[in-house]
């Protein structure tokens, strides 16, 4: 398990990839349109940014905009098995919102535990 990103919620995802961009020289290497978000990847060199803008205003990341602002949203762990993942959380009394890996962005398999599980902080598991 490694560092794989950083999740940030953003109301202009263009501004702050443009910002990310000169102010930090941060470079978008990927950019998805998703279900209920617009995601943009940015490269850290050994890992990313992920930008998320929400376009459902009834989803999650709409829903934790109002509640906290933009800001950090979650932080996902590569894995090399993202089932595995699952299940070494379960046997360890942690219930994963996802009970099985499913399509993420750009590709990956991924799976979320909740923040009430997790000392605070929504954790992801991906598989790039
Ligand atoms: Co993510």
């Amino acid at each position: 398990m490694g560092f794989h990103h950083l999740g940030v919620a953003t109301e202009d995802l263009e501004a702050t990839a443009a910002l990310y961009r000169e102010a930090f020289g941060l470079e978008q290497v990927h950019a998805e349109t998703l279900e209920a978000v617009r995601v943009a990847f940015l490269d850290l060199g050994d890992g990313y940014v992920e930008l998320l803008e929400p376009v459902e205003p009834d989803g999650p990341v709409a829903t934790f905009l109002r509640e906290q602002g933009a800001g950090i949203h979650h932080v996902a762990l590569e894995t090399t098995d993202v089932r595995a993942a699952i299940d070494r959380a379960r046997a360890a009394g942690v219930t994963p919102i996802d009970e099985e890996p499913r399509d993420g962005a750009w590709g990956h398999q991924v799976a979320f535990v909740h923040p009430s599980d997790t000392g605070g902080v929504l954790l992801e598991f991906v598989q790039h």
